[in-house]
């Protein structure tokens, strides 16, 4: 049979790690998908730049678009990232009859229902394993592997540039800038990094898994997003004094009022597995009420870990170009028409636990009023730790974890708090989820 050919948009990080897997395992690919795989053509910005990949078997131009109209080209792969002109090359693939490969998470989860809505009317395929967690197979685990399950929540660690900034940082003592240096260099972060570091790229990410775990249309805008940039080593200490790690988290969870869908900063439990994932390492635990809780870890950046992602995309399409179009695995798991509707919760209605501190002055009483506040909104406490004050300081640090609450009791408590004239400055606030079993 005649090899399928496939054509590479964008020859950065990923694009050539793609094409050096392709022939690195030309054989063993080709023994799994039934047919040789070949990239026939490749389109990158500046022809001439240097690059890690050989392009001597390729066709290549600096027109992505006459990649997607070669009627020789049987799969495109989009690996240019960004919205435009990314949406506009693979709309026009599709409906040029060509499937689709993706690693642009920004494009499926703001743009993924319109691209989905036109794949399903041409009959062709749109896979986007390497959009979320790089090289771990996440979507195949959800949308196949866990398809007898209701899933009950899933939380992860899905930005590798985020990971690795908090993980030198902590253990090096490096600083923010230095280290977001060296994930730009190493092809880590996005080609704007305040996606990583603001928690986009995770809330793009997380969009997609929610979609895919509980059957409902991508919907990016209703993501609660906060991003790395205000935890401080103070609080990364008192966490681990307390047993806990921070860790920039995506978090969706249904409920019987409908699905979270957060990314901030978290406090988790430091005995989890998933607390102790570092560097650019991404892991997502997925509850599923038959199976438990399961842990998929794995790189969650770089060349050759998100084209092993893509490649087995490419796999996939390549075994199921034969397959009648009506009986492919759906895009979002779901059959189309079986999406439901249920509500994305606004932030006052979601439940987690909290992490607080408090800067308050050294005298009778204060606890008190904090406590008094906290117990009249029904929020538990469950540790406190008061530091003594440093020599010649008249406050003192002190630091609470509460239960699960509803956000909007704690922001009302975080208000009346912030309001005593023996607490100074606002009081720091990060999310904590126990992740286990229940
Ligand atoms: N910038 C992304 C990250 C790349 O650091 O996780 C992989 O999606």
């Amino acid at each position: 049979m005649k090899p399928v050919k496939v054509g590479i948009l964008g020859l950065g990080t990923v694009g050539c790690g793609t094409a050096n897997v392709l022939t690195r395992n030309a054989e063993e690919i080709t023994r799994r998908a039934g047919r040789g795989i070949e990239v026939s053509h490749a389109a990158a910005r500046n022809l001439n730049s240097p690059r890690n990949c050989s392009t001597d078997n390729m066709k290549l131009t600096d027109d992505a678009f006459n990649v997607v109209n070669d009627p020789d080209v049987d799969i495109v792969v989009e690996l240019i990232g960004g919205y435009e002109p990314a949406r506009e090359l693979v709309m026009q693939a599709i409906a040029n009859g060509k499937h689709v490969v993706t690693a642009n998470k920004a494009l499926i989860a703001i743009h993924g229902n319109e691209i989905f809505k036109a794949a399903q009317e041409k009959g062709v395929m749109v896979a986007f394993e390497a959009a979320v967690a790089g090289g771990i197979p996440i979507i195949k685990a959800i949308r196949e592997g866990l398809a007898g399950n209701s899933i009950e929540w899933l939380a992860g660690i899905i930005n590798g540039t985020g990971n690795f900034i908090l993980t030198e940082m902590r253990d090096k003592g490096r600083d923010f800038a230095d280290v977001l240096a060296e994930a730009q260099a190493l092809g880590y972060a996005e080609a704007d990094p305040t996606f990583d570091v603001e928690g986009i790229d995770a809330a793009h990410k997380l969009t997609i898994l929610a979609s895919i775990a509980f059957g409902i249309p991508l919907q990016f805008e209703k993501t609660y997003t906060e991003g790395i940039g205000k935890i401080t080593s103070e609080d990364v200490d008192y966490a681990t004094e307390l047993g806990y790690s921070i860790k920039h988290l995506g978090v969706s969870r249904r409920t019987d009022e409908g699905i979270e869908l957060r990314v901030h900063p978290t406090l988790i439990p430091k005995r989890r597995l998933i607390a102790n994932v570092d560097g650019v390492m991404n892991a997502v635990l997925v509850k599923g009420d038959a199976v438990g809780p399961t842990l998929y870890y794995g790189a969650g950046a770089g060349a050759d870990p998100t084209a092993s992602a893509v490649v087995a995309d490419v796999v996939d399409v390549v075994r199921a170009l034969t397959a009648d179009p009506e009986n492919r695995v759906p895009h979002l798991a779901f059959q189309p028409d079986a999406l439901s509707d249920m509500p994305i919760l606004s932030m006052d209605d979601i439940e987690t636990a909290y992490y607080l501190r408090l800067d308050a002055s050294d005298e009778p009483g204060v606890l008190a009023d904090i406590t008094r506040i906290l117990g009249e909104r029904d929020i538990s406490i469950e540790a406190i730790l008061q530091k003594q004050p440093a020599h010649g300081e008249t406050s003192v640090p002190i630091i609470l974890l509460t239960q699960r609450i509803r956000e909007k009791q704690m922001n009302a408590a975080i208000k009346q708090i912030e309001a005593l004239e023996t607490i100074h400055g606002d009081v720091v606030r990060i999310r904590l989820e126990a992740l286990d079993a229940d």
